[in-house]
């Protein structure tokens, strides 16, 4: 069936709406749904172009002329806010283009393997249990607060050799952090990423003096040894990325847990399913990515002129990649709105963009999902009936970095 297409201004107001409006947050998937059939790709009133479709996003990810917007450049203001100077001038490689980004992320990938990540997830089974020994006592959890949260928080901080008691402080500075890759945030929030910033720079610079006369088998210890052909990384880059990996690794991978859970307890014939066949658990994590993607936005800007969908950009074009919605494109997905988790077993459909494309492809993917497999199948193993018990969760006011504030669950052995 042909569908009317929509405004470039419709456009722009169904996605305002998800994005701002606190109500339309709690569901984006009606506006994911008009935004394919009536207007998949809109130049904004920004001047940004708005993608999408699953390809579309695809092809501005993986070009090599756009990256990352850089401190000359003038860039549209609205509902993206170009990025603080103070994100300009990070030696995190996220905030990089190459060469400098090629550089930074062959060094930490030397250190950041998947072997390592094979390595460490016994004791990320033992960091989880203790969390659930109380919940269990209590046959109730806040899922968000006692596990989503404090869980990955423990697990980057293992994989790092951060000590462990450090790490309640933690979680909240580093949350603040997150303001800076938020749409959505207030010059307040920005400001309480600025201080938390300087707090966790202070403390890594400290551990990185203590790591370098006392070196240990973790990845930062790892991190500071690594050398390619002579290179070293320096002491602004290793900070600058050792602070990337928790702020990349934790607030995410806490929401691919309260979104998994939520999707679960929503579809509870899929919690029977995967309780039946854990086997299953692979995909059900891919398609908890797919469903409901804790990153649903993407930003990329063309470092020179291009061609973009057959108009001609210049430096500074800003491409906004809705890569939560790409996760819903009906022509790539059948039945998007189905939360299925056999989807992704022996399956010819492709991944989903959560994880991003292209040269910033997330270093921890591997790591994430491994951590989201433990966390399901030990929930699932360890309890025979898990259900919401308060009210139905509430989005946080991020849209970016989409995720639940509260999930009250009762728990039966
Ligand atoms: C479910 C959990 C996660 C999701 C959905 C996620 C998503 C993403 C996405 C979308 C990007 C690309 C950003 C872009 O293209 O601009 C990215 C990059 C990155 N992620 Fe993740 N991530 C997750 C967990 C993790 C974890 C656990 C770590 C590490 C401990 C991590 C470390 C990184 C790093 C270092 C980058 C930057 C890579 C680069 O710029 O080359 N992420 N992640």
């Amino acid at each position: 069936m042909a569908h009317a297409a929509i405004s470039a201004a419709e456009a722009d107001r169904i996605l305002a709406a998800a994005v701002l409006d606190d109500e339309a947050r709690q569901d984006p998937l009606d506006a994911y749904r008009r935004l394919h059939e009536g207007s998949p790709r809109w130049t904004s009133a920004s001047g940004a172009t708005v993608v999408a479709g699953y390809h579309d996003c695809l092809d501005v990810l993986r070009r090599p002329k756009w990256g990352r917007a850089e401190a000359d450049m003038e860039l549209p203001t609205g509902l993206f806010r170009p990025r603080s100077p103070m994100e300009q001038n990070s030696r995190a490689m996220l905030l990089m283009n190459p060469p400098d980004h090629t550089r930074i992320r062959a060094l930490v990938s030397r250190a950041f393997t998947p072997n390592r990540v094979e390595a460490l997830r016994p004791r990320i089974e033992m960091l989880l249990h203790p969390l659930l020994d109380a919940a269990e006592e209590r046959g109730q959890i806040e899922l968000m607060e006692e596990l989503a949260v404090p869980f990955p928080v423990a697990v980057i901080s293992e994989l790092l050799g951060v000590p462990l008691d450090e790490t309640g402080r933690f979680a909240g500075l580093v949350r603040d952090t997150t303001a800076t890759i938020d749409a959505a945030a207030d010059e307040a929030a920005l400001r309480r990423a600025e201080a938390a910033i300087g707090e966790l720079v202070g403390y890594f610079l400290g551990l990185i003096e203590e790591k370098r006369s006392m070196p240990d088998e973790a990845l930062l210890s790892a991190l500071i040894e690594v050398e390619q052909e002579g290179d070293r990384l320096s002491i602004e880059e290793l900070v600058a990325n050792t602070l990337l990996l928790y702020a990349a690794g934790f607030e995410t991978t806490s929401n691919l847990i309260g979104n998994g859970m939520w999707a679960l307890l929503r579809n509870s014939d899929q919690m029977d399913l995967l309780r039946a066949e854990p086997e299953l658990m692979g995909s059900a994590v891919t398609e908890i990515l797919r469903y409901d993607s804790p990153v649903q936005l993407n930003v990329r800007t063309a470092l020179e002129t291009d061609e973009l969908f057959g108009a001609i950009v210049g430096r500074g074009h800003q491409a906004i990649v809705l890569q939560g919605a790409a996760n819903h494109d009906p022509e790539v997905y059948q039945n998007p709105a189905r939360f299925d988790v056999t989807r992704f077993v022996d399956s010819k459909c492709p991944q989903p963009l959560s994880f991003g494309f292209g040269i910033h492809y997330c270093l921890g993917a591997h790591l994430a999902r491994a951590e989201g497999e433990v966390v399901f199948s030990t929930l699932l193993e360890r309890f025979s009936r898990i259900e919401l018990a308060g009210p139905p969760p509430r989005y946080r006011s991020s849209f970016t970095l989409r995720g639940c504030e509260r999930i009250e669950l009762s728990l039966q052995v």
